[in-house]
């Protein structure tokens, strides 16, 4: 049985990451983040519902809904909103129908979690979910789409290795920044403002998404040197992932306040 363990743990560590979120890397420096930005009352509450020390908790909880996608699909078109380049921003009858997107998920989320009537497993699994989700509602391929499941469809070469042009960045624009979760997430707090935390404290979920879908239309897509869809890849220049660390720096940062925020607000009123 501990061979078998063994066996699994190894298999589980060399499989390859699929393109389904800001990699493993970008959730878990986003929930090491929050972790250090929640009040002592939010922070008592999630420790209660997710177990042990919070920050290692909130990192292990960032990935579960990657983890559990394959046997849950009901839960895959949660982890993204496809608003569409050409418009103007979200429109949730046109991008969210059934509240099968993001952005109402992590409304949803928000409110189970600060419903003390509800069994705590249910709120637990809400917590993971909502960790995980105000991570990829920030990865600006997640807010966008441009015909190509936000980028999913666009072929690239990078470092010489052919990949789409969202898994570079669920995970090569983060990976530029350095490869240790704990190290990057205390790099990228120290940049943090009080002004930017004010700022960012101060938009809705709905911000979040028309935020990062500006940066896909405008940063992303608008400046990608080559288009998608072809039989060619787009050959991207060698330090594509590196020239990208402002636009994953503030995002990974706008994610990791924003969590923390919302946490202290459905948490820290919330009494036993
Ligand atoms: N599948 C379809 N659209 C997607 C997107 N924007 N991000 C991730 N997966 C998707
Ligand atoms: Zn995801
Ligand atoms: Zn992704």
């Amino acid at each position: 049985m501990r061979r078998l363990i063994a066996i699994a743990a190894i298999a589980a560590a060399i499989m390859p990451s699929t393109a389904w979120a800001w990699g493993s890397e970008g959730h878990e420096v986003i929930a090491l983040i929050a972790a250090s930005e929640l009040t002592p009352a939010a922070r008592a509450k999630v420790g209660e519902l997710l177990g042990g020390d919070v920050a290692g908790a909130m990192a292990d909880a960032s990935t579960w809904a990657d983890r559990i996608r394959r046997v849950r699909p009901e839960t895959a078109p949660w982890h993204y909103v496809d608003i569409e380049i050409a418009s103007a921003g979200y429109d949730p009858a046109r991008d969210c129908p059934n509240d099968a997107c993001v952005v109402a998920q992590i409304q949803k989320d928000a409110v189970i979690i600060g419903d003390k009537s509800l069994a705590q497993p249910v709120r637990a699994e809400a917590l993971r979910f909502l960790i995980h989700f105000v991570g990829d509602v920030h990865q600006p391929l997640h807010a966008s789409n441009n015909n190509d499941r936000g980028g999913n469809e666009v072929r690239v070469v990078i470092d010489g290795a052919r990949k789409n042009l969202h898994a570079v960045w669920d995970t090569n624009v983060v990976e530029a920044l350095g490869n240790d979760p704990a190290t990057v997430a205390a790099i990228l707090e120290r940049q943090i403002t009080p002004e930017e935390k004010r700022q960012w404290s101060r938009g809705s979920v709905v911000d979040w998404a028309n935020q990062s879908f500006q940066i896909a239309k405008n940063k992303i897509y608008a400046t990608l040197p080559g288009k998608g869809g072809t039989d060619a890849p787009i050959i991207l220049p060698s330090d594509y992932a590196a020239r990208e660390a402002n636009i994953t720096s503030i995002q990974l940062e706008r994610a990791g306040v924003r969590l923390a925020m919302l946490l202290n607000k459905v948490l820290g009123a919330y009494r036993r």
